[in-house]
């Protein structure tokens, strides 16, 4: 296991955290309870203590059963909870607000729902045009004063909204998307929270299963699973992503004897983001953390990869189409 350091928050933070989108089950065909509680207590086991979840996932379901395995787990003190404000929804459709009173209204939802006195991070979702950027960041800043959150993050935001977020509130941490096949962050967001000391937590580590080293062109995606509309999933593009995940296997394996996973995410570490977001619903699939410890890429290992990609993939695309609607 290594650690990082969020500003603000006194705990050490493990490099690996679970995302729990897909415990909500909205957006991945549903989830069972049982597997997703136990999931959350193995990641605790395997030493990860950072739990990222959001309102939006099931519409507050992720956030109760947080709360539920923390109760069962006993111990809150050395678990980093993080979730997020700022997206709204009527009919299990989302939008984004960032309106004071829709923060105001989510803190203490939250707050009930994870069972919790104060949260130690707390993210906005998504910037919302309609809202101004200085209105979200002074409520931040207020519940920071009044030990609300121990630490205040956002999510999806370009340099220059973080900018402006800045001059009214301190700002601890950024969400970005990061990974193997989603690098849009790496002249932008990335490059600013590495320059201004903001920790980095990089989501969809795996792309959504992708980079599991476990996808294959027949799994079926049920219910109202997004990667029915993922561009990443859709042909041609499915199979040359399915093929670069073959090709940095056998490539892992060989150079590595490391499986897919573990470069998956070590590559986001060793990219020096602070932390790799990695979602899982069952127990089995967070066991795979442990193959990430202990061992680095080096320089030609990236070129190497690089060069994978490139050969095979011909039509890129990035994570755009999970923007929520404003
Ligand atoms: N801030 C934002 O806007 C934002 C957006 C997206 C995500 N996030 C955060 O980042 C977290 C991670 O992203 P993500 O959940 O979208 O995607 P991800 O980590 O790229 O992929 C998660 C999915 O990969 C599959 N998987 C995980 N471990 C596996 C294993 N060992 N073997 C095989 N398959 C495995 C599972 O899919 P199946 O169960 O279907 O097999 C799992 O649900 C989220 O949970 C959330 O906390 C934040």
């Amino acid at each position: 296991m290594e650690f990082t350091q969020i500003p603000n928050i006194e705990q050490k933070a493990s490099r690996v955290a679970l995302g729990t989108w897909s415990i909500g089950g909205w957006l991945w065909g549903g989830s069972d309870d049982k597997d997703s509680i136990k999931t959350i207590l193995r990641a605790l086991e395997k030493g990860i203590n950072v739990i990222d979840t959001a309102p939006v996932y099931g519409f507050g379901h992720a956030e109760k059963l947080v709360g539920k395995a923390l109760k069962e787990f006993g111990s809150r003190d050395n678990v980093i909870i993080a979730t997020k404000a700022g997206i709204n929804w009527e009919n299990q459709k989302p939008f984004r607000d960032c309106s004071k009173n829709r923060l105001q209204q989510e803190i203490e939802d939250s707050l009930k729902r994870l069972d919790v006195e104060a949260i130690d991070l707390y993210q906005i979702h998504w910037p919302d045009p309609n809202t101004p950027i200085e209105e979200a960041a002074e409520f931040m800043k207020g519940l920071l004063d009044q030990g609300k959150i121990r630490a205040v993050g956002v999510s999806n935001f370009s340099p220059e909204e973080m900018d402006i977020f800045r001059q009214i509130s301190p700002l601890h941490s950024c969400q970005p998307p990061y990974n193997l096949f989603e690098r849009e962050i790496e002249e932008s967001a990335l490059f600013y929270c590495l320059k201004n000391r903001i920790a980095v937590l990089g989501y969809g580590a795996l792309c959504r299963g992708l980079l599991s080293g476990k996808m294959s062109k027949d799994r079926s995606f049920e219910g109202d699973d997004l990667r029915q509309k993922d561009p990443k999933f859709q042909e041609p593009r499915f199979s040359e992503y399915l093929e670069a995940a073959c090709r940095l296997e056998e490539w892992a394996e060989k150079k590595h004897g490391r499986p897919l996973i573990a470069v998956a995410v070590r590559w986001m570490l060793d990219k020096r983001v602070n932390i790799a977001l990695w979602g899982a619903r069952k127990p089995k699939q967070i066991d795979d953390v442990d193959s990430v410890w202990g061992w680095k890429l080096k320089e030609d290992d990236f070129a190497e990869i690089d060069h994978i990609i490139f050969e095979t993939i011909k039509q890129p695309v990035g994570p755009e189409f999970m923007a929520p609607p404003s």
